[in-house]
């Protein structure tokens, strides 16, 4: 075989920095591959306005089935985003017997047990590696290089746009809204930033991860979820204050009866190294019974980071098809590991309040957090104005059951105003 060709469908950011590569790095891949592999033709419904972007020689189609149809594509890479269009996608390529490559997190998150099949039913590759940490390397890690392990966790900072909004926030203050603003502009952001900031994109990433890492087949809807909206710029400056960076943390671990899987704001320690991961970066922290902890670092969202990722599975699937070796990974057998519920998950805790600021009040508060076995472990008050003290409190680890019904009753205390922000800090 002399020739390998690729198709795209979607010229959008990760289209384009695909495109870019594969047109640029034209020798060094076909040295990987053994043969050359060219872009013979592109799918977007915005052919005319995007047809600059995309070398004259290669075609520019607006239907996406005839690039599924040209038999010079053997790998089809699903760019487009979503679930409709792009399944389609996916799914009549498998059909036709063309090889996949994706970046769509949704996709995989909702119907990757489903495709994982219908690719292994047509003998057919599927990769997904920029699905999740956009350029970083973590899909083929947990498939191939830590196979051997018992993964006890997984603790990532797995969406750019949002490391990126904590970062600036951190930085320089400044508004949420206006911050996400450049995220846009800067391409990190999702087309419709809500699934950024309100944490599924991560949530997606999450169920990417524990399926592989644990060999369970985890439904998105089970993991909690709760993004980055709620967050006040104040509690991102206290939190330094108190020696921590607020971060978007999606966590999977194996605990006492089955799997704890959630997407949450959480306060990490200066000494801890997702701590230092800033801007569109991305980390995501594995510890293996056998390896110990590994870290995996790097651009987790952008145009050439992501394309990267796409490109190295075009190779990777290049590679199995001149060898006669496509197909060879199989789906996982899953196996049943319950999601525990929420409740039962055990953290520290940041919590800020505004109370009244007379004498008794603290007692008060203190009772109700005993009461519910909640433990203090400091305390600081921050400004005393107009009556009204603003209290932060850091507790010992307790559960989230716990937690929230004591924050339900101290809610309920009349020298309490507002309990304004409840953030679980990981250790
Ligand atoms: P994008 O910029 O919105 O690009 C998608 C492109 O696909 C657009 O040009 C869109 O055209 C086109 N399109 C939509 N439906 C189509 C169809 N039926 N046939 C042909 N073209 C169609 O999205 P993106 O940021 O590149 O993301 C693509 C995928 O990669 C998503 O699954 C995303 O989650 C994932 N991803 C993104 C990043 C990142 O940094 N952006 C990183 C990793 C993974 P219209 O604009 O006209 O709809
Ligand atoms: N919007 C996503 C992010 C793109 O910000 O991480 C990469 O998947």
């Amino acid at each position: 075989m002399t020739e390998i060709g690729v198709g795209i469908v979607g010229m959008g950011t990760v289209g384009e920095g695909a495109c870019g590569i594969l047109t640029r790095n034209v020798e060094s891949i076909a040295r990987q591959a053994g043969c050359q592999v060219r872009l013979a033709c592109v799918a977007d419904l915005r052919r005319d306005e995007l047809r600059s972007r995309v070398p004259a020689e290669v075609r520019f189609v607006e239907d996406a089935a005839e690039l599924i149809r040209s038999p010079d594509v053997q790998i089809v890479c699903e760019l487009i985003g979503g679930t409709r269009a792009a399944g389609e996608v996916v799914r009549q390529a498998m059909a036709a017997g063309k090889h996949v490559v994706t970046a769509n997190k949704e996709l995989l998150a909702k119907h990757g047990p489903e495709l994982l099949s219908l690719a292994d039913q047509q003998g057919v590759d599927f990769y997904f590696e920029a699905s999740v940490g956009g350029g970083i390397p973590i899909i083929s890690p947990l498939r191939i290089g830590l196979a051997g392990n018992r993964i006890q966790k997984i603790v990532g900072i797995v969406n750019g746009t949002t490391n990126y909004i904590l970062t600036q926030m951190a930085a320089e203050g400044g508004d949420l809204a206006d911050v996400l603003k450049e995220a846009q502009q800067l391409g990190y952001a999702e087309a419709d930033p809500t699934n950024d900031v309100e944490g599924y994109d991560a949530r997606y990433k999450l169920t990417i991860l524990a399926t592989l890492g644990f060999h369970a087949c985890v439904d998105v809807d089970d993991i909690y979820c709760e993004g980055i909206m709620k967050l006040q710029s104040r509690d991102v400056d206290y939190a330094r204050e108190l020696g921590y960076e607020v971060k978007l943390l999606a966590i999977a671990k194996r605990v006492d009866g089955g799997l704890e899987a959630r997407v949450h704001p959480a306060l990490v320690p200066f000494s801890h190294p997702l701590a230092a991961v800033a801007g569109v970066n991305n980390a995501i922290f594995v510890t293996g019974d056998a390896v110990g902890d590994v870290m995996f670092y790097g651009p987790g969202a952008g145009s050439l980071a992501a394309g990267s990722a796409v490109v190295g599975d075009v190779i990777e699937i290049a590679r199995n098809i001149r060898c006669g070796a496509t197909g060879r990974l199989k789906p996982i057998e899953f196996r049943d590991l319950d999601l525990v519920s929420t409740g039962e998950s055990v953290a520290r805790y940041y919590v800020r309040m505004l109370v009244k600021d007379a004498s008794g009040v603290l007692a008060a508060i203190a009772t109700e957090f005993g009461l519910h076995n909640v433990s203090i472990a400091s305390l600081v008050q921050k400004d005393a104005s107009e009556g009204v003290a603003e209290i932060i409190f850091l507790t010992h680890e307790v559960k989230e059951r716990g937690m929230r019904a004591a924050l339900e009753c101290i809610e309920g205390l009349s020298v309490v105003e507002q309990v304004c922000s409840m953030i679980r800090v990981e250790e």
